[in-house]
């Protein structure tokens, strides 16, 4: 039911961990499934120098989480705005229909992350809402 990329970075996920004193650290979860994710940026000169992520969750969770934080790396924060729940799925050669909400996690982690770094520093983002 998974494809093979999914499995990758399932079982050998990429960015597994914490960065200390992150600019940016978003945490959301699902209500329904019980999933947590927590992905923390640094970013430099308004360019994502690094992602990482803790996620507690299911499979797809951990592989969007992965994925999705290797994909914001070295991307300006307009560019990382551009990034849906979608194009990370993609990036995976697809989800199971059942499990693309929780590429939203990931969509929404990075949101939050990126909203936490615009309170920091007193900037606005352009289409970025707070987090609910
Ligand atoms: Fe939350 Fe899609 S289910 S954004
Ligand atoms: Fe909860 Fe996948 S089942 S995020």
């Amino acid at each position: 039911m998974y494809s093979q990329k999914v499995m990758e970075c399932f079982m050998n996920p990429k960015n597994v961990g914490e960065i200390e004193n992150a600019d940016g650290v978003g945490t959301v979860g699902n209500a329904k499934c019980g999933d947590i994710m927590k992905i923390y940026l640094q970013i430099e000169d308004n360019i994502i120098r690094d992602a990482k992520f803790k996620t507690f969750g299911c499979g797809a969770a951990i592989a969007t989480s992965a994925m999705l934080t290797e994909m914001v790396k070295g991307k300006t924060i307009d560019e990382a705005m551009k990034i849906t729940n979608k194009a990370v799925a993609e990036a995976l050669d697809g989800l199971p229909p059942v499990k693309m909400h929780c590429s939203c996690l990931a969509e929404e982690a990075l949101r939050a992350a990126l909203w936490d770094y615009a309170q920091k520093n007193g900037l606005t983002i352009d289409g970025l809402t707070p987090p609910d």
